[in-house]
């Protein structure tokens, strides 16, 4: 095999197998490595598909044992938690195997092996074998994506003390569960296992969980998870992690400092967030910039300080999304083969698959404040929206803001059914730059759960018509 490329892509996951995919279709002939032994990264492997796939499956379980009584369906229902994890890894392996086809359908050359950039255009694979090979190309470009925060003085052994990895793969339900953080994560993998029977406990050291999100909406969220069985103890920190005879002794303490108190569980889940990850990568030896939070600082084009050496995905700043990784993959290639890549940072939707969904995109009212913005805001409930009632799914609304003088969409949040594929419409029309009378003068069918899109943006100007 050639062993001369004209980019050379470090990392097989959304950022990496989209780049060379691209490069590929760009004309370009790239090597994507990836060290994992199957492609897609930590969102195809260990992140968003198998998190998606236990999501879906706990939720027809709950939605079996507790909900189909109230529509007039009589079921038994049992779980058997090795056939839905023999299911995830079904997805799992598929969609990985999907990766190295478009790869090698772009002709991109896929290496399982770990890499490390030995100079500029340079680079070496340790492969499989302990056999190494030699690379150059005038491009890399690293897209090494992140890995789990640790929690000073508390190890992870990911069975009894796991991070998401270990919790997509539990060998039993615990019968409690304890979650150290109430970002996305704790609340997607805490819901899987809440519908499977677990007591979930969930321990976040801010005052409201999900931070980052708009506050109104975050709050009826928390809300509608203690109905669902969810306790949750905010302000608070983990400090120390004990086994115990059976399980595990858990002490906390206010995050302002107080009174220790301990909570006996079977399971912790870690998930304080995600860090970068280009250990051994050789980055200092070639003097690539770093920040304080270990991230690869590049310009506006994903140019690191060293030129030829490009830097997407969860292993710069940013958002640590599948979809940011995969449009900044798509704009450095497009930069690397003369064009004008180019991402808008202000329309890239979040998604949490909880049950209702959370969707938002653009800013949240709390940063419009902060920033001085004269704003407007239009609110539908979906109590009020037909479909919602007739799938028993009224938990929720919708929330768009828009500038108060040109009415353009400056942001939206949705807590409801669906809302992952609702907030799609809101994040074209803010790409189109919209007003949020755009929306509200655009038919959408009935009933729909889109109406309620319709209805919130209608509110904008006060003429919300169905409530
Ligand atoms: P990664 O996907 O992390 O890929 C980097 C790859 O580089 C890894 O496979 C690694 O093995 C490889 N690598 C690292 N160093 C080397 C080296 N030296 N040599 C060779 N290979 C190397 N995002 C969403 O948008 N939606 C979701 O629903 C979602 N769910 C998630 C659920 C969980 C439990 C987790 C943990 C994350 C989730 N994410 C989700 C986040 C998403 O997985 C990441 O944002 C995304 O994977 C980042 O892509 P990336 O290509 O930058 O990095
Ligand atoms: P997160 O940043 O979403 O949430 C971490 C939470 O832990 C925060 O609420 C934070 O205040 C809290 N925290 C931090 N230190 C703490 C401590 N010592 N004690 C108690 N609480 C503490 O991070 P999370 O959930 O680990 O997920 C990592 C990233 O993975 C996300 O930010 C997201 O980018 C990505 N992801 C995306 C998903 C999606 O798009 N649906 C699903 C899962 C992960």
């Amino acid at each position: 095999m050639a062993d001369t490329f004209d980019a050379i892509v470090i990392g097989g996951g959304p950022g990496g197998y989209n780049a060379a995919i691209r490069l590929g279709q760009l004309g370009l002939k790239a090597a994507c490595i990836d060290k994992r032994g199957t492609f897609g990264g930590t969102c195809l492997n260990v992140g968003c598909i198998p998190s998606k796939a236990l999501l879906h499956a706990s939720e027809r379980f709950h939605e079996a044992e507790s909900d189909f009584a109230k529509l007039g369906i009589k079921a038994k229902v049992s779980l058997d938690l090795p056939a839905m994890m023999a299911q995830k890894s079904k997805v799992v392996g598929e969609l990985t195997r999907g990766v190295e086809f478009l790869l090698k359908k772009n002709k991109a050359e896929a290496i399982t092996g770990e890499a490390r950039i030995t100079a500029p255009g340079k680079v070496s694979v340790t492969l499989a074998d302990g056999k190494t090979r030699e690379l150059t190309a005038p491009n890399i470009i690293i897209a090494t994506g992140s890995d789990v925060a640790q929690l000073p003085g508390i190890t992870i052994d990911e069975k009894q003390v796991v991070s998401s990895t270990g919790a997509l793969a539990l060998e039993k339900v615990p019968g409690r569960l304890l979650v150290v953080g109430a970002g996305v994560i704790g609340l997607e993998l805490g819901s899987v296992w809440r519908r499977l029977g677990s007591e979930v406990t969930v321990v976040e050291f801010l005052d409201r969980v999900t931070p980052g999100i708009d506050l109104e909406i975050s709050k009826a969220f928390q809300r509608v998870l203690t109905k669902q069985g969810f306790t949750f103890h905010l302000s608070t920190k983990v400090t120390g992690v004990e086994k115990a005879k059976s399980g595990l002794k858990v002490t906390v303490e206010p995050a302002a400092g107080g009174d220790k108190q301990v909570i006996e569980t079977d399971v912790v889940l870690v998930a304080i967030g995600r860090v970068p990850y280009t250990a051994g990568l050789g980055l200092a030896e070639v003097g690539v910039a770093m920040d304080k939070r270990g991230r690869v600082i590049t310009d506006n084009h994903y140019k690191t300080n060293v030129p030829g050496i490009w830097a997407v995905g969860d292993c710069r700043e940013g958002v640590m999304l599948a979809h940011k990784a995969e449009d900044e993959a798509a704009a450095c290639a497009e930069i690397i083969a003369g064009k004008a890549g180019h991402v808008n940072y202000d329309a890239i939707p979040s998604v949490i698959y909880t049950f209702p969904e959370v969707a938002t995109v653009g800013k949240s009212e709390e940063e419009l404040k902060a920033a001085g913005v004269a704003y407007k805001v239009g609110k539908f409930p979906f109590t009020a929206n037909a479909r919602a009632k007739t799938i028993a799914a009224t938990d929720g609304m919708v929330k768009i803001l828009a500038d108060a003088k040109t009415d353009k969409v400056l942001g939206c949040a949705i807590l409801g059914p669906e809302a992952g594929n609702l907030i799609a419409e809101v994040v074209l029309a803010m790409e189109f730059g919209a007003s949020s009378e755009d929306i509200a003068r655009t038919c959408h069918s009935h009933p729909t759960l889109t109406e309620a899109v319709r209805q919130a943006a209608m509110g904008v100007e006060g003429w919300t018509m169905q409530m």
